[in-house]
């Protein structure tokens, strides 16, 4: 293949890449580490959880992937056995039951998905935990999709997950990412109330944050002098 004049990397531009930094959404990423650091100072002592939301575009997946990625490293840095598990619930149909398919596979790849229901396969999941010794942040992203087709109870299982089992070292840590926000006016009081505290909603960005984001995307990707600031300018007033 030639060398591109334009492009340093085209893959930076990729949806699925996660770049090193989120200009605009520093605050963000300071907010969710703050609301999982206890997990570092006392691991399987506490159970945070959170809940992600904004508008298409916003960066919800871009955030949760990055704050994941760099939580896990720290936290391996201290020694725990920690592993961030992000899941598509849109790809997975909305099925709770597929959700925990794909996460214990994650851990045990090739896991079978038969004979089991839905809450046996959690319990199996949080025994794997245990036996394993090891700690999951698990991003639910596109959960619109899981709160249509299941309603409440996959988030109430999730979040309360612990509260029946008082022993257990606490090692699941679910980060729900919603588009709609509304679809939490579903949710059951006990659970609203339990999350209460752990909304993380991303505002839209305005003008001079598209450019911000745009300027430092095209610099990852782009030679420097194959575009002109005009053109990030158009581009954002036009997103
Ligand atoms: N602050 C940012 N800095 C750099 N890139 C960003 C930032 N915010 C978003 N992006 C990039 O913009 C694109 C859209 O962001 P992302 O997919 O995270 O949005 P989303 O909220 O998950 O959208 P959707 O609701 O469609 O799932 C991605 O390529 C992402 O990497
Ligand atoms: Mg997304």
């Amino acid at each position: 293949m030639g060398v591109s004049r334009i492009f340093k990397d085209e893959s930076l531009l990729d949806l699925s890449y996660v770049p090193p930094r989120l200009p605009r959404r520093e605050e963000e990423l300071r907010i969710l580490r703050s609301m999982f650091e206890p997990i570092l100072r006392k691991p399987g002592s506490v159970a945070p959880r959170a809940v992600v939301t904004g508008g298409i575009g916003s960066g919800k997946t871009a955030l949760t992937q990055r704050f994941g990625i760099d939580f896990e490293k720290e936290a391996r840095a201290r020694g725990l056995n920690f592993k961030c598990i992000h899941v598509n619930c849109q790809i997975l149909r909305g099925s709770f039951f597929m959700i925990l398919v794909e996460t214990v596979r994650r851990i045990i790849p090739g896991f079978p998905r038969r004979g089991f229901g839905a809450n046996e396969l959690l319990d199996s999941l949080l025994e794997l935990l245990e036996d394993e010794n090891l700690y999951v942040l698990l991003i639910l992203d596109d959960a619109d999709s899981l709160l249509v087709k299941e309603g409440s109870a996959p988030v109430y299982a999730l979040t309360r997950v612990y509260e029946s089992k008082p022993e257990m070292p606490r090692r699941l840590f679910p980060v729900f990412v919603l588009r709609d926000p509304g679809l939490m006016r579903d949710l059951n009081h006990a659970t609203l109330s339990y999350l209460r505290g752990s909304i993380v909603k991303l505002r839209k960005y305005g003008l001079d944050d598209m450019i911000e984001v745009l300027e430092y995307r095209a610099s990852l990707a782009l030679r420097s002098g194959s575009y002109l600031d005009r053109t990030i300018r158009l581009i954002a007033d036009m997103a």
